[in-house]
């Protein structure tokens, strides 16, 4: 197997199938004709993969699927309009008929609101564990309904980090998979497979793609997770859209039994409500993802010398990264995050919100809003922003603290950076 820097340039093209294009194309079409009838029959039964209508695949993004999923070491995946769109087909598709997922509180705002007041409302009940930091708390809300434990690999915004292979024995023990949102860290830092989660999500929007231009999601199957027939229905159940070349409905579990999440996901997700990512943003990932190793190497550098450098200013409560001081993870960023763990970080601003306004408006390489993994350095007021459908309680359960900013570190000079905050600083308090 080559190394993760040929896999992202390499991976899932061979120029001899696209007219010799050394660059992958854009195959700006919504649909695909289909030859003969003999062909389509070929075509309906899987026997042959390739285009038929784009919302349900497209060969720049399958492209985009082969590429990641060979990055993580997957057997497959399937790409989105958005990380949302993945998320929400992931806990859709597992608790079919009833079910529920038990997750940290410790996550993306959106995530965590949609977890607790949209998905239940479709019978996928999600149950946040107690302390997020003990397997234990997570065992304790396994109930005979539970189809998944679900964590964010970094969290966001405060990069906590997780025993992701214990919470991985916690889950193969109860028969059910782990899902793991890996956006913060993407394939670069981290390969969660390896580490023995079973689902990966991705909004590509963030690291993968990593310039700010594009919204995009993926979900990752391992193919190592057996999903029994008593917890799974959904996935043995036959049907007639993924038939045989005879006509003969198939589950499927019969189609592939190594990618049976992302098979019943492309044939009723993406045909039923679609979400399909468009070809050009998935050109436009790919770009990204040509670049992924060198970008992540700085933007780790970058944002570990900004929490050094706010370590010292009196004007900051805390500083929240692994490679803070005092952080918790010192271990689990060793064991898991050799290569650092992560650009995202957080640090709680001593001043009013008057203040941290002017903090902000005075700042001139941090641009003020909600995304983050851009090659531009990125600064947010998260409970007010990313976080803001949150109640108090929620806020607390989620380690969130009211005087929370967070940073996502690009790829400007790091001491440009620095300069920039500490003129700030002075700006607002004088010293
Ligand atoms: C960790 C994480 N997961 C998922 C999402 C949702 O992704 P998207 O905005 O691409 O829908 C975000 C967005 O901020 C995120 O930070």
């Amino acid at each position: 197997m080559a190394d993760f820097d040929t896999l992202r340039i390499r991976a899932g093209y061979n120029s001899a199938d696209h007219n010799y294009a050394v660059n992958v194309p854009i195959y700006q079409t919504a649909s695909f004709d289909l030859g003969s009838i003999e062909r389509a029959r070929s075509l309906w039964s899987l026997e042959e993969a390739a285009g038929i209508y784009t919302r349900v695949g497209n060969p720049t993004v399958s492209v985009l699927e082969e590429r990641i999923a060979a990055l993580d070491g997957a057997h497959g995946a399937i790409a989105l309009a958005s990380g949302m769109a993945a998320i929400s087909y992931t806990i859709l598709a597992l608790t079919e008929g009833g079910g529920n997922i038990i997750a940290s509180q410790s996550l993306y705002g959106g995530s965590e609101d949609s977890f607790s007041h949209f998905f239940p409302r479709f019978g996928a009940n999600i149950k946040f564990v107690k302390d997020r930091f003990d397997a234990a708390s997570f065992e304790a809300e396994i109930d005979e309904k539970t189809r998944g434990i679900y964590i964010e690999t970094i969290s966001n915004p405060n990069a906590e980090l997780y025993d992701i292979e214990e919470l991985a024995d916690l889950a193969h023990r109860y028969e059910i998979p782990l899902i793991v949102d890996n956006t913060v860290a993407t394939p670069y830092l981290f390969n969660p497979i390896k580490h023995g989660a079973d689902i990966v999500i991705y909004s590509a929007t963030k690291g993968l793609g990593g310039h700010g231009n594009t919204i995009a999601g993926l979900i990752l199957e391992s193919g190592n997770f057996t999903y029994s027939k008593e917890k799974f229905p959904q996935f043995y159940e036959k049907s007639y859209k993924i038939r045989t070349r005879n006509n003969e409905p198939r589950s499927p579990y019969e189609v592939d039994n190594k990618g049976v999440l992302l098979t019943h996901l492309r044939a009723f997700y993406l045909e039923f409500i679609g979400a399909a990512i468009s070809p050009f943003d998935a050109f436009l990932i790919l770009q990204g993802v040509d670049t992924i190793s060198e970008r992540l190497n700085k933007q780790v550098r970058n944002a570990e010398k900004i929490v050094k450098y706010l370590e010292q200013k009196k004007e900051v409560a805390w500083v929240k990264h692994p490679s803070a001081s005092n952080s918790p993870y010192k271990a689990l960023a060793e064991k898991y995050f050799p290569k650092g763990a992560g650009a995202l970080l957080s640090f709680g601003f001593t001043g009013t919100e008057e203040q941290l306004d002017k903090f902000f408006q005075h700042l001139k390489y941090f641009s003020y809003h909600v995304n983050i993994g851009d090659v531009r350095s990125l600064i947010v007021n998260s409970p007010k922003t990313t976080h803001a459908e949150l109640d108090e309680t929620h806020l607390k359960n989620a380690g969130i603290e009211t005087n929370t900013v967070r940073i996502s570190a690009g790829l400007e000079n790091a001491d440009d950076l620095i300069a920039d905050l500490e003129e700030a600083f002075i700006h607002v308090f004088g010293t």
